[in-house]
């Protein structure tokens, strides 16, 4: 009898944590990537994620190349990572990401520093490149002393292992026993030093846009930077970064936006070395 009771007592447990609503960091209400929380309904979720639905220039889209301008007045990324960079990978229970300390690196764009302060994980791709979705998306997120966020997006298929989730294997693999030892809650472990230098390899092809975050609140004002090269990606990776994610962000990338008169720019450096 007194079994039977714990194990109804662990099932609604169970259920509980897996439907209950979850609170995202920022403080918004939990948001999915399916069901009444799913994409279509962000912006109805909370008056502060309105652009969500209302916004005109979100994110993420679908590049097609013949539609670019050639963006004259672009240059080649300028990027400066520094080579050893303390981080501490998180488990925001809608993607897996990395924090930085202030202290990472710097994109220069427009005469402005932009901090590098986040990378995080989508799969499958959110953006799309020629009406292909790929499997995987890197985010590199930078902000400016005044606020202004700039990103950067790698785009992976599948193939060879990335060496940058590679350096953080065993780290993810431990993110995913603390999530199942504790319950579903934004957990964290610190990575120390890791390099992030190969980022800067293969950035003479992007594209260029103003969007939005592709998570709520959906602020608008990001400038978007999506490298052309893409690169890959091991299946095994893919599914150590949805591992620790809730049911119904496993799969967590946003449907493609309208671009309303929006052009992007396209920037290639390639064919003149
Ligand atoms: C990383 O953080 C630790 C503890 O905060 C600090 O002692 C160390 O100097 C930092 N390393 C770098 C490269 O910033
Ligand atoms: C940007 O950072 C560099 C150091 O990497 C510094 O020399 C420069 O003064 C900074 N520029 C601005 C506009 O803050």
């Amino acid at each position: 009898m007194a079994s039977q009771v714990l194990f109804l007592f662990f099932m609604s447990l169970l259920l509980f944590l897996t439907i209950s609503p979850y609170f995202v960091s920022g403080g918004g209400p939990q948001f999915s990537y399916m069901g009444p929380s799913g994409p279509q309904r962000w912006g109805s979720l909370s008056p502060t994620y309105s652009a969500c639905s209302n916004g005109k220039f979100q994110s993420p889209v679908n590049i097609i190349k013949s539609k670019c301008v050639s963006g004259r007045h672009l240059k080649q990324l300028d990027i400066e990572y520094h080579v050893a960079v303390n981080a501490t990978l998180v488990d925001n229970l809608f993607n897996v990401a990395m924090n930085y300390d202030g202290n990472a690196g710097i994109f220069r764009l427009n005469g402005k520093n932009y901090s590098l302060v986040q990378m995080h994980w989508h799969s499958p791709s959110e953006h799309h490149l020629g009406g292909v979705r790929y499997d995987a998306e890197l985010h590199l997120v930078h902000k400016s002393v005044d606020g202004e966020v700039s990103v950067i997006g790698v785009l992976y298929r599948y193939g060879h292992p990335d060496p940058l989730l590679s350096k953080i294997q065993t780290k993810l693999a431990q993110l995913q026993k603390m999530v199942h030892s504790s319950s579903h809650e934004q957990t964290q472990i610190a990575i120390g030093t890791i390099t992030t230098h190969e980022i800067r390899k293969h950035t003479r092809k992007y594209y260029r846009y103003v969007g939005s975050f592709s998570t709520p609140p959906c602020t608008e004002g990001v400038i978007w930077n999506i490298l052309g090269k893409v690169r890959s990606i091991s299946r095994e990776q893919v599914a150590a970064l949805k591992a620790p994610l809730i049911i119904g962000c496993k799969s967590n990338s946003r449907p493609v936006q309208p671009l309303n008169g929006r052009k992007i720019e396209m920037f290639n450096d390639e064919m003149s070395h």
